[in-house]
């Protein structure tokens, strides 16, 4: 049986890495310190013999016992509501952190996968972002703790895999959404839809003119997937295509939630990106993999899990709305 760490396990991602590697047969062990994670992400593998949960800071020294085939190293706040809230662990995650697994993976003879993002290329001048895109990035932005941190680890797994030999893969992520999210995140889709089911208008920073490009998570796992069983050593975007304004999302989501109420606008935060779509040649090439769930399904499934939560997490919502604001 092949054996996997998932740090972030505990996570919107993570847990449905570790539901796909438990799915695939593998051994999981997911390390989280639940710092944005929830343990009701991954209680129902809680009883299976072929799973194991480590309750520990990833930026501090890391082991697990026994053979280790893959780690993935999903830890790290990645919404801009959590990293504006603790950026210096997100700086740590993303450099001590990555540095930890690295390490362990050399002694263990494992393949490190690492999750990168699509905040790697910054508030981007090139459309669409391919991988060969450096990136335009403020690092003293209020996003540049996650945005350079992420640029980090790029560069630390790169090291390892020139210097070292290790195996390593990276991948970058365009927003991705489903089941798990938290509706307080900050995020615009979980904001849209905690909006709606509050009764409240739904909050646009800035004109809506901003693009984004949403990924069902089923659809970015089998690409991350696929990537770790690759051979291929350098970045690789996974996201969809399928490219929306914010002003045509928030309708879209009106009509889907059924709400009465309105978008209303209000200032755009610092740095936030224009636009973002990925360019998904290399995916396609490489790896055989494009994304299959439309947003018309993704998103009805996603309303139905949000719409099956208790009231109180609507409330937490609430609370979080103001900081988003920071
Ligand atoms: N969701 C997206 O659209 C998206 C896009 C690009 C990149 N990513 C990346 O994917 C990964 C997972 O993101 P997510 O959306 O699932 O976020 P999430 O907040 O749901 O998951 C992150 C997990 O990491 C854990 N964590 C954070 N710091 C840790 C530490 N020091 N030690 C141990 N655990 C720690 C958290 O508790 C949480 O469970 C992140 O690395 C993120 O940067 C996500």
């Amino acid at each position: 049986m092949k054996r996997v760490l998932i740090t972030g396990g505990a996570g919107f991602l993570g847990s449905h890495l570790c539901d796909r590697f438990i799915k695939e047969g593998y051994h999981v062990m997911a390390m989280d310190n639940l710092i944005t994670g929830d343990v009701r992400n991954i209680e129902h593998l809680f009883h299976l013999p072929n799973f194991e949960f480590y309750h520990h800071d990833v930026s501090k020294y890391i082991h697990v016992p026994g053979e280790l085939d893959y780690i993935l190293h999903f830890a790290s706040p990645a919404s801009p509501i959590d990293y504006l809230k603790i950026p210096i662990q997100t700086l740590k995650v993303g450099s001590l952190g990555i540095h930890n697994c690295l390490g362990l993976a050399r002694v263990k003879g494992a393949r490190v996968l690492i999750a990168s993002t699509s905040e790697v290329y910054g508030d981007p001048t090139v459309h669409p972002q391919t991988e060969e895109y450096w990136g335009n990035v403020n690092p003293v932005g209020p996003r540049g703790v996650y945005d350079e941190a992420k640029r980090f680890q790029e560069a630390m797994t790169m090291a390892y895999h020139t210097y070292h030999g290790l195996e390593t893969r990276i991948v970058r992520i365009f927003n991705t959404y489903g089941p798990r999210m938290r509706l307080n995140d900050g995020r615009v889709l979980p904001a849209f839809i905690g909006q709606a089911l509050r009764g409240e208008d739904l909050t646009v920073f800035g004109d809506g003119s901003q693009t984004r490009s949403f990924c069902y998570v089923d659809d970015l796992v089998e690409g991350i997937y696929r990537l770790l069983l690759s051979d291929h050593a350098y970045p690789v975007n996974v996201g969809n295509p399928s490219e929306i304004t914010i002003k045509e999302f928030g309708e879209e989501i009106i009509k889907l939630t059924g709400t009465s109420q309105q978008l209303v606008f209000r200032d755009l935060p610092t740095d936030d990106p224009k636009q973002r779509q990925p360019d998904i040649t290399k995916a396609k090439a490489i790896l055989g993999w494009e994304p299959k769930v439309s947003r018309e399904e993704g998103l009805r499934i996603t309303y139905e899990y949000f719409k099956s939560l208790p009231e109180e997490e609507l409330y937490k919502a609430a609370y979080h709305r103001e900081f988003a604001k920071i």
